[in-house]
C-alpha cells in the first residue's frame, strides 16, 4: 500500500489522481490534499476519500472556509506552512506534484529534501530550477517519476535500452488548436478560441501553453534535466491525434515509442505504481477500427515559442526562471485581455534578453529573477 498526498488535488491531474486512487483502493491510499482557493471542491473531495490532511493554501481564507463542510476525519490545515507539514509527514510515502506553475516548486522541493518519491506533473519546478532540483534529488536519494505524459512514454521508452545507446528523444506535439495557421493568422485569436483544445482537457494554463506551444518549450527544458541530455538528443515532432506520446531513437536506428488514447489517468498511474503495472481506468485503443498516425515537423515561424525552449534549455542558468514567469505572467495578461496571443511570445523573449544571466544561480538568485520577470510582463507594452 502506497499512502499519497497530492498537491493541486482540485485541478485537472488531481482530480485525475483521485479518479486511479479511487479504482486502485487495495493498492494506494490517500493521505493528503491540497486546493489553493477552491476550497469547496476540496470539501468534496475529503468528503469521497477522507484523507488525515486537507490544505487550503491561500492563507487569506481561514476565517471564510466552512469547516463542517470538511470531513470530520480530515484535519484542515491552512498556507504554505500546511503544505510543508504534508510534504515532509513521514506517513507520506508518494508526493504527487500537481500545483499549476512556479507555486508548485516549494511542496516538491520540501518532499525531495525528506528523500521521499515525488511523481512530477508540476514541469514548471523543472524549467526554473532543473540543475538544482536533480541534485537536491540525488543528494536525498528521493525518486523523481515523471507523469508529463511526455515525459512517461520517454521514461518508459528508455528502459529498453541503456543511457549511452540513446541517440535522441524525440517530443510529440498535438499542435494544439492553431496547428496549421501562420503567424499572421494568430494575430486576433482570443481566448476562448485558445482554451479550446483539439485532443486534451486540462487546466487553463497549460491549455494556453499548448496553443502558444510554450507547453512544448517548457517539455524541451523539463526533458534536458529529467533525462540528463544533450542539447542535441531533443527533437520536437507535431502528431496532431496525441496517440504516440513521445518516442526513444537508440544508435542502431530503433526506435520506441509508448502509445494511448490521451488520457491523464495513465501516465499518473503508471508513476504511483511503478515499477509495477495493473489494470487501469484509462481509455485504451481499439485496434479493429482503422486510424491514422500523422506526423509533420513544428512550425516554428509561427510557433516562435518553441525556439525559446530549445535555447533557453540550451543556455541554462538563470533562463528558465525567467523564460517561465515571464510565461506565466503574459499568460495571465492574455486571459484578462490586455495582452494578444502573439505578444506572449515576444514578451517572454524582450525578458529573457534583458536579464542578467548567471550559468550557476542559487536558488534564492532564481526566486528573485521569478519576481522581477513578473513585473517586467505587468509593465510590457
Ligand atoms: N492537465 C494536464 O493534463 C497536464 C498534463 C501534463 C502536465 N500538467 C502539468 O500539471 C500541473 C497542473 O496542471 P493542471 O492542468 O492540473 O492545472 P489546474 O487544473 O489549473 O489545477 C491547478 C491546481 O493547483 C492549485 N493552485 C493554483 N495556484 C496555486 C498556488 N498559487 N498555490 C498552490 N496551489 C495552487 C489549484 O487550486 P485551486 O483549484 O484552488 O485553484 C489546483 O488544485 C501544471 O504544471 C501542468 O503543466 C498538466
Amino acid at each position: 500500500m502506497k499512502r499519497i498526498a497530492v498537491l493541486g488535488s482540485t485541478g485537472s491531474i488531481g482530480t485525475n489522481c483521485l479518479q486511479v486512487l479511487d479504482a486502485l483502493p487495495e493498492r494506494l491510499s490517500l493521505l493528503g490534499i491540497t486546493a489553493h482557493r477552491r476550497w469547496r471542491e476540496l470539501a468534496e473531495q475529503t468528503q469521497s476519500f477522507h484523507p488525515r490532511w486537507a490544505v487550503v493554501t491561500d492563507e487569506s481564507l481561514s476565517h471564510g472556509v466552512d469547516r463542517a463542510a470538511f470531513s470530520s476525519k480530515s484535519e484542515l490545515l491552512f498556507g504554505e506552512s500546511g503544505t510543508e507539514r504534508l510534504c515532509s509527514a513521514p506517513e507520506v510515502d508518494v508526493v504527487v506534484s500537481a500545483i499549476v506553475g512556479a507555486a508548485g516548486l516549494r511542496g516538491t522541493w520540501i518532499a525531495l529534501e525528506c528523500g521521499k518519491t515525488v511523481a512530477i506533473a508540476n514541469k514548471e519546478t523543472l524549467v526554473v530550477a532543473g540543475p538544482l532540483v536533480m541534485e537536491l534529488a540525488k543528494r536525498t536519494n528521493a525518486t523523481l517519476l515523471p507523469v508529463d505524459s511526455e515525459h512517461s512514454a520517454i521514461f518508459q521508452a528508455l528502459q529498453a535500452g541503456r543511457a549511452n545507446e540513446v541517440k535522441r528523444i524525440v517530443l510529440t506535439s498535438s499542435g494544439g488548436p492553431f496547428r496549421g495557421r501562420t503567424l499572421l493568422q494568430l494575430q486576433d485569436v482570443t481566448p476562448s478560441e485558445a482554451l479550446a483544445h483539439p485532443t486534451w482537457n486540462m487546466g487553463p494554463k497549460i491549455t494556453i501553453d499548448s496553443a502558444t506551444m510554450m507547453n512544448k518549450a517548457l517539455e524541451v527544458i523539463e526533458a534536458k534535466w529529467l533525462f540528463g541530455l544533450r542539447d542535441d538528443q531533443i527533437e520536437v515532432v507535431v502528431h496532431p491525434q496525441s496517440v504516440v506520446h513521445s518516442f526513444v531513437e537508440f544508435v542502431d536506428g530503433s526506435v520506441i515509442a509508448q502509445l494511448s488514447p490521451p488520457d491523464m489517468r495513465l501516465p499518473i498511474q503508471y508513476a504511483l505504481t511503478y515499477p509495477d503495472r495493473c489494470e487501469s481506468i484509462a481509455a485504451k485503443l481499439d485496434w479493429q477500427k482503422t486510424f491514422d498516425l500523422h506526423f509533420e515537423p513544428p512550425d516554428l515561424d509561427a510557433f516562435p515559442a518553441l525556439r525559446l525552449g530549445f535555447e533557453v534549455a540550451s543556455r541554462g542558468g538563470t533562463c528558465g526562471a525567467v523564460l517561465n514567469a515571464a510565461n506565466e505572467a503574459a499568460v495571465e495578461r492574455f486571459l484578462a485581455g490586455s495582452l494578444r496571443f502573439c505578444d506572449i511570445p515576444r514578451a517572454c523573449r524582450a525578458v529573457l534578453d534583458q536579464h542578467q544571466f548567471d550559468a550557476s544561480p542559487s536558488l534564492s538568485e532564481l526566486l528573485r529573477l521569478d519576481r522581477e520577470a513578473r513585473q517586467e510582463i505587468a509593465r510590457w507594452t
